[in-house]
């Protein structure tokens, strides 16, 4: 199968403008506090590094990686952790920072893992928002955007580990026979 990129629905500006507004907006609900950004391997690295660049605070950033969906557009249901936190994160102020909130299944998982860690709290930092996926309740607490049902790519969302690095968000239509449009 291959890719061709349908529109482009969030721009660099915008994007970049917004995780300054959530870099700042946590500055301010974490003032005085030292805080673990915990990233969701790999689509969420360019929204992190985006919103962590207007963190004042005392941070450490730690990574994890998990697998829900494999090369599919549509999410397996099962969780399964590939890269564990390098850091005790027990008693710590922790926001998981992931790239977009669909089924809900990954944030679900990953709450309970972070409760059974014993963290002093926990919060979800998450570029998009497709709430029209959701299979389990989750709400994050710092939401770049809210987007429609389509399967997104760009930075940082893949369709089969490509498009990553386009610098927007943009939706793909799948085609036989041509090569990927950027
Ligand atoms: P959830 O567990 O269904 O909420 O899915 C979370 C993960 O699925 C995200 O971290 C993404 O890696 C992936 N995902 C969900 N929707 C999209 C999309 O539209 N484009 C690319 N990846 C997606
Ligand atoms: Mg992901």
């Amino acid at each position: 199968m291959t890719y061709a990129i349908d529109r482009i629905l969030l721009s660099q500006a915008e994007i970049e403008a917004r995780a300054k507004e959530i870099g700042e907006q946590i500055t301010e609900d974490y003032a005085g506090r030292n805080v673990v950004f915990v990233g969701i391997l790999t689509g969420s690295v360019l929204w992190m590094a985006q919103v962590l660049k207007s963190v004042a605070l005392d941070t450490q950033v730690d990574f994890m990686s998990l697998s829900s969906y494999g090369a599919a557009t549509h999410t397996s249901g099962v969780v399964k952790i590939i890269k564990d936190l390098n850091m005790s994160v027990e008693g710590r102020d922790v926001i998981i920072v992931e790239d977009i909130v669909d089924s809900g299944l990954t944030l679900d998982y990953l709450k309970k893992y972070f409760a059974a860690q014993n963290v002093g709290s926990l919060a979800i930092c998450t570029m998009l928002d497709k709430p029209s996926g959701r299979r389990v309740a989750i709400k994050a607490d710092y939401v770049g955007f809210e987007v429609p049902g389509e399967f997104l790519v760009g930075y940082g969302l893949d369709v089969d580990q490509r498009c990553r690095n386009l610098p927007y968000i943009a939706s793909v239509l799948a085609r036989d026979g041509d090569d990927l449009i950027q």
